[in-house]
């Protein structure tokens, strides 16, 4: 990895945990960031920190992210080979929704790091992640703001510094806590957007021995 990237990078990360953008500065314990590989192929991009987050400044670690987790690695796929954040990087109080100035004064965070990273799919767990990452690659909100009709599709999109990349929408981990359903469906989503990037890497390989044979 080019060193400029990871100078980038750790510049990003001090401006977020210096941020008082918006009030959430006040009642947070500590800014989350994101984590993972800068390298990654898939990022994942949740909410806002809950309360386990703010407490260990780490996207991920209660109860939604340790369904996430399991669920990663049913699929064979690790925690650290993929890049997780959130829409917001501070906790709002009560884990309340997201206001408008709030998503508005973090995004900039979010593009930043989709720029850094590059990744070739994006999952977005649920609707806020959703709107916000498809209304970058130009859709319309009232197109992309139901969650439940646009889970498991899958946007070829290109977003802020030309990243083309896929974008799957699905569920968030938190509603399929203690809904089956949706727990189905955000199982399904993941192994799809999963098996996208995987097909990717086996028609890449494939593409090689055509040439040399
Ligand atoms: N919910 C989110 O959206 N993000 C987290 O990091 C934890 C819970």
């Amino acid at each position: 990895m080019s060193l400029d990237i990871e100078r980038e990078y750790e510049e990003l990360v001090r401006e977020i945990r210096n941020c008082k953008r918006c009030p959430l500065h006040a009642c947070r314990r500590n800014p989350v960031p994101g984590e993972g590989n800068l390298r990654a192929e898939v990022m994942l991009i949740g909410e806002a920190p809950g309360e386990k987050e703010d407490e260990q400044g780490r996207p991920f670690v209660g109860a939604a992210g340790n369904l996430l987790t399991k669920l990663l690695s049913e699929l064979g796929v690790r925690r650290e080979d993929v890049y997780i954040t959130n829409v917001l990087k501070c906790r709002p109080p009560n884990n309340r929704d997201p206001e408008p100035e709030e998503i508005a004064a973090c995004l900039p965070f979010l593009v930043r790091q989709i720029m850094l990273i590059r990744p070739r799919l994006i999952i977005c767990l649920g609707r806020h992640s959703a709107r916000e990452i498809l209304k970058l690659a130009g859709y319309r909100e009232s197109e992309v703001s139901q969650i439940s009709k646009i889970r498991g599709r899958v946007y070829e999109v290109v977003l802020p510094g030309d990243v083309r990349t896929i974008v799957v929408p699905t569920y968030h981990p938190a509603a399929a806590l203690y809904n089956p359903r949706l727990r189905t469906y955000l199982q399904e989503d993941l192994k799809k957007a999963f098996s996208i990037v995987k097909e990717g890497v086996q028609r890449k390989r494939s593409s090689i021995l055509d040439f040399l044979s």
